[in-house]
């Protein structure tokens, strides 16, 4: 398995990000509530950097006039078209087949890891 190391979870707080670049891709990793993700920073629509998008909340409704948001912080939304992406899974929120490539990630003593078959990153 090859990896990449990104650098020291401390470096990225809970709710920031990192985009980097591992084996000529760029990647975006997430500290959500302490845990960390990391999917493709390229959209699955037209090519945008997703990563570059704001993170938000995912907003449902009941009914008219009645919002909610929930999973604060772990919504991509796309800068270019506004397609969201959950951070966790990269799927697309409406059409859960479209997505962009997520990383397993893990955290060695204060070293954070996303690995595939073709990629391994530490943070
Ligand atoms: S390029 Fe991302 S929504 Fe269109």
């Amino acid at each position: 398995m090859s990896g990449f190391l990104v650098g020291k979870a401390s470096e990225i707080a809970e709710g920031d990000k990192k985009i980097v670049v591992a084996n000529g891709r760029s990647i975006g990793v997430y500290n959500i509530s302490g845990e960390f993700f990391a999917i493709r920073n390229t959209c699955p629509h037209q090519g945008a950097a997703l990563c570059t998008g704001i993170t938000t909340a995912l907003i449902t409704s009941s009914g008219p006039g009645n919002f909610e948001y929930e999973r604060e912080g772990e919504i991509v939304r796309c800068p270019w078209h506004q397609w969201e992406f959950d951070i966790k899974t990269g799927c697309m929120i409406v059409d859960p087949k479209v997505r962009t490539k997520s990383y397993e990630v893990t955290v060695e003593r204060f070293d954070v890891s996303i690995k595939d078959n073709n990629l391994y990153v530490h943070v």
